[in-house]
């Protein structure tokens, strides 16, 4: 089976019909992503929740996901691989970029990363090009600047803040990012950009005009105890089904003598 590039995921926005992307951390979730012809799975620093049950995405390390990342990359067999690069992995120089986007490449087997950002990490999206290494952009709502956004909000819903996310979109662009992620900006704002860009855009929370959609798996499941977001599409509360699955197990056992 021949693994998507990213070249078939700039493709898919020539298709005009839309896509869907997961979210996954874990090699079973991985392949069962993968068998359903998912051509783009990321392996979202929202592990720093799902897998590791911190708070926010914030505490998350690079030991850490490289960990996720490796399981992920090794039951992807068609899907596109992409590695989310955590708080503080890039901020801090361009060496500590290339130094952490290629240990996801080299020891982590993704075949792309993302960081969030739009002009201020132009030269670091341009660099990792630069070195062959494929860039996923992510724009609006950066869960990383939890505190400088006073919490997760919509983004763009003035004139100047809108503004300022298709500049920062075009920037991405600009800086040879294979596509971008819009997360939670107004729909008819991700209409725009996805009109204005040559990249896919990937939506989450931003309406249905986006090339793509992506969704994080345990929300799409229901397999946290937590209520999803409001704008997590779930199918499922796998959550209490396993729950009822580990409870008649438990009785089954003390009932067995
Ligand atoms: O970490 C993550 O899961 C993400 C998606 C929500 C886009 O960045």
């Amino acid at each position: 089976m021949k693994r998507k590039t990213i070249q078939d995921i700039k493709n898919l926005k020539k298709s005009k019909l839309p896509f869907a992307t997961l979210t996954a951390y874990d090699f079973n979730s991985a392949q069962i992503i993968d068998s359903a012809d998912i051509p783009l799975i990321l392996v979202g620093d929202s592990a720093s929740m799902t897998m590791y049950g911190y708070d926010t995405t914030i505490p998350i390390s690079m030991e850490e996901m490289l960990l996720v990342v490796r399981a992920v990359s090794r039951a992807a067999k068609q899907a596109l691989v992409v590695a989310d690069m955590p708080f503080l992995s890039y901020q801090t120089s361009i060496e500590d970029t290339i130094k952490n986007a290629g240990t996801l490449i080299k020891n982590g087997g993704a075949g792309a990363v993302k960081l969030e950002g739009g002009l201020q990490v132009k030269k670091h999206i341009q660099t990792l090009v630069d070195y062959g290494i494929p860039v996923l952009g992510h724009v609006g709502l950066t869960p990383q600047s939890y505190h400088q956004l006073s919490g997760y909000k919509i983004q763009g819903k003035t004139p100047e803040e809108a503004q300022k996310i298709i500049s920062d979109a075009r920037a991405v662009e600009n800086a040879g990012a294979f596509g971008v992620v819009l997360e939670c900006i107004p729909e008819i704002l991700a209409k725009e950009i996805t009109q204005q860009l040559t990249i896919p855009t990937i939506g989450i929370g931003s309406g249905n005009n986006c090339d793509g959609q992506i969704q994080v798996f345990h929300d799409i499941i229901g397999l946290s105890r937590e209520k999803a977001p409001k704008h997590a599409q779930t199918y499922d509360n796998i959550y209490s089904k396993i729950q009822n699955i580990v409870t008649q197990y438990k009785s089954d056992v003390e009932n067995s003598s």
